[in-house]
């Protein structure tokens, strides 16, 4: 027995394998490829503004635009045509206050890009970021009360964030704030208003990272004051994020994101162990700009390393990805 096994474990080795064998062609390589990137998995991200004939190009993101609703909707047209099928909100309201109202409101800025959206593209997917920071005056993602974020007064809003997401059209609602139990209290918001069929994309584990720095400028939505370090998770915490993902799925969410992706990269992995749902990676905006401006200056192939990178997320076991390369990688599957 003892020496079967260790004779076919020493003649399971070189010369007889050759590991390069299967990379001789291309034909053969293709044929051991054992991950594809596939353009329907891809989620692009808009941001919208009021007003009409707005296109402003955010300095960090090259590509990327802050666009009023019928610019975008030139965009969307073209992402359309380039194969793409599911978009991200964000919204840029004209106006903040202390209750996130342009966050809510039938009328949000939101609500009304969906609402366009779904008119003329139904089979889109619009997927609604739900956070309040981008309405609030202070830029957190909660009610501030004395210089704290309030986890429960925050969920009513939340909530109603949601319903109003779901009411305009969006096909799917993706809570980014991290309160506890947010999950939980939007399902029973949209089971009560009657979208029990509208699924729920958590930003499960979505650490307190310096990679969202250019977002802030896109979205305008940085803290006035503080971080978001009470509420956002330590960098430094897999096990936690683990635990984040659990309680999400017990509260009812349908796709666990993880965020950022390429720095966290053992947690998609081990969020694939640990469940069955589907699993989102989000390549942030700092992932993003700092490919940009490598390429930019000539540094690296921009091409292979966007499709080296969203590679290595879908073999750590994403599903989805939200990216802003989305429509650079549908020019290169194309
Ligand atoms: C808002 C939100 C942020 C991102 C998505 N939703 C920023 C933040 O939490 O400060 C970051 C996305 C990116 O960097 O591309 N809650
Ligand atoms: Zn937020």
């Amino acid at each position: 027995m003892t020496t079967l096994t260790r004779q076919s474990a020493s003649s399971a080795t070189f010369p007889k394998v050759r590991l390069r064998r299967m990379r001789s062609s291309a034909t053969l390589r293709e044929l051991a490829r054992e991950t594809h990137l596939r353009l329907e998995k891809l989620i692009y991200p808009l941001f919208v503004v009021e007003g009409d004939g707005i296109k402003k190009p955010i300095g960090a993101m090259p590509g990327i635009h802050q666009q009023s609703v019928d610019e975008m909707m030139k965009e969307v047209e073209q992402a359309v045509a380039e194969g793409l099928k599911s978009l991200i909100l964000f919204g840029i309201p004209a106006e903040k206050d202390n209750q996130a109202t342009g966050a809510w409101s039938a009328d949000g800025i939101v609500q009304k890009a969906t609402r366009e959206i779904k008119k003329n593209f139904p089979q889109l997917a619009v997927v609604a970021d739900t956070c309040l920071c981008e309405y609030m005056d202070h830029g957190h993602c909660g009610i501030v009360a004395d210089g704290h974020i309030l986890n429960d007064a925050s969920l009513s809003i939340i909530a109603r964030t949601a319903v109003s997401q779901a009411e305009a059209g969006a096909d799917i609602i993706a809570p980014s704030d991290m309160m506890d139990g947010r999950v939980g209290a939007i399902r029973r918001a949209l089971d009560d208003a009657g979208f029990d069929h509208v699924p729920i994309m958590a930003y499960s584990a979505k650490f307190a990272s310096a990679l969202y720095g250019p977002f802030r400028e896109a979205a305008q939505s940085a803290p006035q004051f503080g971080d978001r370090t009470t509420y956002q998770m330590d960098p430094a915490n897999g096990r936690e994020a683990l635990r984040e993902i659990e309680q999400d799925i017990a509260e009812g969410a349908d796709i666990v994101m993880i965020k950022p992706a390429l720095p966290y990269l053992d947690l998609v992995s081990q969020a694939r162990m640990l469940t069955k749902l589907p699993i989102a990676a989000y390549n942030v905006s700092g992932e993003y700009s700092m490919v940009k401006a490598a390429a930019a200056n000539g540094w690296i192939d921009e091409k292979r390393v966007v499709l080296e990178c969203l590679t290595g997320i879908v073999r750590a076991g994403a599903d989805l990805i939200i990216t802003y390369h989305a429509r650079d990688v549908a020019g290169w599957l194309a």
